[in-house]
C-alpha cells in the first residue's frame, strides 16, 4: 500500500515537473527567438490552446503559409493579399478580390490583436482561430479550394516537410497547416500606439485628441462597445446602419429575427488604416462614421438603445476623430517581422 502511494506521488510529482519545464521552454523561447513578439505590458496574456503553444518554428511556418498562394485554388492569392501589414491586417478594399478576382460579400477585418478574439468571422460563427484558416480556403469568393488538395499540393516541398517536422512533430497536413497559421497570427499583437503612450504616461494628447477621448468615453458613448484594451466588447450589435439590411449579420448563423443586421462590434486599434468601414465597406472615413453616430443612425427593431442622436458640434465630430487616430500603432504597421520575407 506504502508502496503504491508513494510510487503514485512520484508520478504526480514527475507530472507536475514535466508541465514545468514546458511552460519554461514556451517562456524561454518566446525570450530568446523573437524579441518583437512581446506582449504589450497592459494587455492580458494570450490563451494558447494545448497543442498550440508559441515556438518560433510554428510562428515561422505559419507566417510562410500566410503568404502562400499555393492555398489558393490558382495560386493567385494568399491570405496576406486580403491582409496587408500596412493596413493592420485588412486592406483598402470595400471587398476584396479572391481567385479570379472573385468579389467578397464582405469587407476585410484587421486582424491586429486577433489572439484576443473570442469568436471569429463577423457574426461569430467559427469558435477558433485555427479552424478560421478553414473559411477562406473553402470560400468560393477566396480560395475556392480544400485543405485535403493543400495538403497534397504541398507534400513533394521538402522545405516545407522539413519546417512542419520541426514545428509539430509531423508531416505536413491539415493538423500543421491551421495550427501554424494560428500561431502566426496570434502574434500580431498592436498596443504601441500614442493613445497606449499616454495611458503609460510616456506621451500627452493634444486638446483636440483629449477632448475626443472625453467625448468617446462620455457624451458619445462609444465605449459602450468599443471598450477594453483592444476597443471593443465582442457583442454582436445592430449600429442602425440600415433599415433593411443585405447582409443579414448574425441572424445568417442563429436564423433568429432578434439577431437581423447585428454584427460583432470591432476593435478600434489602427482605425485610421482599415477605411473604408463597417461590414460592408460602406462607409469611406472616419467623418463618415461618426457623423453617422451623430445622426443616430437608421430606424431598426434591433438596433441598440446607445445608438441616438448624440447633438456633437463640427468641432466635437472633429476632436472625436481625432482620438480615433491616436490609436494608430506605427510601429506595428511598419514591423517587417509580419511581412513577406
Ligand atoms: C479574398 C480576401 C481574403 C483572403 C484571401 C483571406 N481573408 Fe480572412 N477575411 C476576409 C474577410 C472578408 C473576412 C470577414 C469574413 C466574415 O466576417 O464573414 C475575413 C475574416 C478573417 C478572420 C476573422 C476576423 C474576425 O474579426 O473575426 C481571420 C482570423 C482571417 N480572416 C484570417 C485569414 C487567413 C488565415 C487567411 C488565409 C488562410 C485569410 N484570412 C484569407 C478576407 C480574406
Ligand atoms: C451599440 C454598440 C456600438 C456603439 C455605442 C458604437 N459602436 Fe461603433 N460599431 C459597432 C458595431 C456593431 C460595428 C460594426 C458594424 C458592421 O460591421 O456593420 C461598429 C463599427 C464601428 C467602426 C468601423 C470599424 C471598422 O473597422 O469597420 C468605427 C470606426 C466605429 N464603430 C466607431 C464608433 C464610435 C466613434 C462610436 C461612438 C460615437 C461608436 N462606434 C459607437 C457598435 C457600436
Amino acid at each position: 500500500m506504502m508502496q503504491r502511494t508513494s510510487s503514485f506521488i512520484f508520478l504526480l510529482l514527475m507530472a507536475t515537473f514535466t508541465a514545468c519545464t514546458k511552460s519554461e521552454e514556451v517562456k524561454n523561447e518566446l525570450v530568446r527567438e523573437d524579441t518583437s513578439f512581446i506582449i504589450p505590458a497592459h494587455f492580458p496574456k494570450i490563451n494558447y490552446p494545448i497543442d498550440n503553444y508559441y515556438t518560433f518554428a510554428r510562428w515561422s511556418l505559419g507566417k510562410k503559409l500566410f503568404y502562400e498562394k499555393a492555398l489558393s485554388r490558382t495560386n493567385e492569392v494568399s491570405c496576406g493579399s486580403c491582409h496587408q501589414l500596412a493596413f493592420s491586417m485588412a486592406d483598402n478594399e470595400i471587398t476584396s478580390k479572391g481567385v479570379e478576382k472573385r468579389l467578397n460579400a464582405r469587407n476585410t477585418p484587421s486582424l491586429a490583436n486577433i489572439a484576443y478574439h473570442p469568436y471569429f468571422t463577423r457574426e461569430g460563427g467559427v469558435p477558433t482561430l485555427e479552424m478560421q484558416a478553414l473559411v477562406p480556403i473553402q470560400e468560393h469568393n477566396e480560395f475556392d479550394f480544400n485543405i485535403v488538395e493543400i495538403e497534397a499540393r504541398l507534400k513533394s516541398n521538402q522545405g516545407y516537410q522539413q519546417m512542419s517536422n520541426a514545428a509539430y512533430d509531423r508531416p505536413l497536413d491539415y493538423y500543421v497547416i491551421i495550427r501554424a497559421l494560428a500561431n502566426f497570427q496570434r502574434s500580431l499583437l498592436s498596443g504601441n500606439a500614442l493613445y497606449d503612450r499616454y495611458k503609460n504616461g510616456q506621451a500627452s494628447l493634444n486638446t483636440s485628441q483629449l477632448n475626443g477621448l472625453n467625448l468617446f468615453l462620455g457624451k458619445a458613448n462609444c465605449i459602450a462597445c468599443h471598450a477594453g484594451f483592444n476597443f471593443t466588447n465582442y457583442a454582436f450589435q445592430n449600429n442602425g446602419l440600415y433599415q433593411n439590411y443585405k447582409d443579414i449579420g448574425r441572424m445568417r448563423l442563429t436564423n433568429n429575427a432578434f439577431d437581423l443586421g447585428k454584427f460583432k462590434v470591432p476593435s478600434l486599434r489602427n482605425a485610421s488604416v482599415t477605411a473604408p468601414y463597417m461590414h460592408d465597406g460602406s462607409m469611406p472615413n472616419l467623418f463618415k462614421v461618426v457623423e453617422h453616430y451623430n445622426n443616430g443612425g437608421q430606424p431598426h427593431p434591433n438596433k441598440s438603445t446607445f445608438i441616438k442622436p448624440l447633438g456633437l458640434s463640427e468641432k466635437e465630430i472633429n476632436d472625436l476623430v481625432q482620438f480615433l487616430e491616436t490609436l494608430t500603432d506605427y510601429e506595428f504597421l511598419q514591423n517587417k517581422k509580419f511581412t513577406h520575407e
